[in-house]
């Protein structure tokens, strides 16, 4: 059976985005892929400025709500990376066989590197960090929203150069799992939900809060009065219908809006019915953790001991395999 991992930055709670590009997945996988294995990337989330205090608040608020959002640690391996000391481990070997204008051709590093006086190495690194987490488990199956992609191929890479080097078929090639709902988009309309953006709507956000945030959303710019017939395709609002809305009233949504029948606001106030629907369940189940936070942290050390396991085995294996297993007098 395919190994499943997949791991998250410690951002605080879930927002729609992640959840609904990643984490939903992860939690339907768990029904057909007992010993999925989900990591918290909390060493990935210092290759920037922060604050130690903000960090830890938003590792466990990052474990709370994965439990909140499905994650059964029954079911599941669920723990922070920095307690499975073997990632950073296989870094180091990967980074040895990545060559460095690979790490320089992608989209993130460009990116953030761009607005950046003086670079941190580790952000040039994140990617290498990326490929030991996964194959570190072995994994095969990753589900990921799209922006992930490139990292991926990455891995990928990684895995075959390693292979290749060593004369070995010993690490899958792992291979994205993409939903429907791929990239969720802010709120603005104009870039990629995230938290570092602020257009984001939080999973455990109250109903109030979450129509406060809907209501100004952006819509079809082309629809500017209620009697203009609106572009469900093109309608940010539209594709949240599609991840939260039963099949039945997207279809009438998106009837309403190309006729004119419904104004946006109209559309909006069905949508966040949907919403609720689905999030309350997950914002009482994090109340109940709360008030029961031992849940979270037993949760957490349970994960971390039964991915140390295969950690350990992994790093065991590729060190006998690359002459580091045993210091042995040389023969002949
Ligand atoms: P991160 O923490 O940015 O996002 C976690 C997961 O959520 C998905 N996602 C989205 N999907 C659709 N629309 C959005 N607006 C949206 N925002 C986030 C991401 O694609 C991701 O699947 N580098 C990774 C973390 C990581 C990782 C790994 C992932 C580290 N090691 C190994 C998989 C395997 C990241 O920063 O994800």
């Amino acid at each position: 059976m395919a190994r499943i991992f997949s791991g998250i930055q410690p951002s605080g709670e879930l927002h729609i985005g992640n959840y609904l590009g990643a984490v939903k997945n992860w939690v339907q996988l768990q029904a057909t892929h007992p010993g999925a294995i989900y990591c918290v990337v909390d060493y990935h989330a210092i290759t920037g400025a922060y604050d130690p205090a903000v960090l830890r608040a938003r590792r466990w608020g990052m474990a709370k709500s994965l439990l909140a959002a499905g994650i059964d640690p029954v079911l599941s391996a669920l723990f922070m990376q920095s307690d499975v000391p073997e990632h950073t481990e296989l870094s180091w070997i990967f980074t040895t066989i990545t060559p460095l204008g690979d790490l320089e051709r992608q989209t993130q590093f460009k990116d953030k590197s761009s607005k950046m006086e003086s670079i941190p190495a580790g952000l040039l690194m994140y990617p290498v960090l990326q490929s030991a987490d996964i194959l570190l488990y072995r994994a095969d199956r990753v589900p990921v929203g799209e922006d992930q992609i490139q990292h991926l191929e990455l891995a990928r890479d990684t895995a075959r150069k390693w292979n290749a080097k060593f004369g070995v078929e010993y690490f899958p090639e792992p291979k994205p799992l993409l939903t429907p709902a791929r990239r969720i988009m802010g709120l603005d309309g104009n870039a990629k939900m995230s938290k570092s953006l602020g257009n984001t709507i939080g999973l455990l956000e109250s109903d109030e809060e979450i129509w406060q945030k809907l209501r100004p959303a952006v819509t079809d710019p082309q629809r500017v009065r209620k009697s203009d017939p609106g572009r469900p395709d093109v309608c940010n609002i539209y594709q949240l219908h599609k991840a939260f809305s039963v099949e039945s009233t997207q279809e009438h949504v998106a009837e309403q809006c190309r006729t004119a029948g419904w104004g946006c606001m109209d559309c909006k106030k069905v949508l966040l019915e949907g919403m609720v629907q689905e999030l309350t369940p997950i914002r009482r189940r994090s109340e109940a953790l709360d008030a029961e936070p031992a849940r979270v942290l037993d949760a957490l050390a349970d994960g971390a001991r039964a991915a140390r396991g295969i950690a350990q085995e992994t790093l065991g294996e590729v060190r006998e395999v690359m002459g580091l297993n045993a210091v042995a007098v040389p023969t002949g």
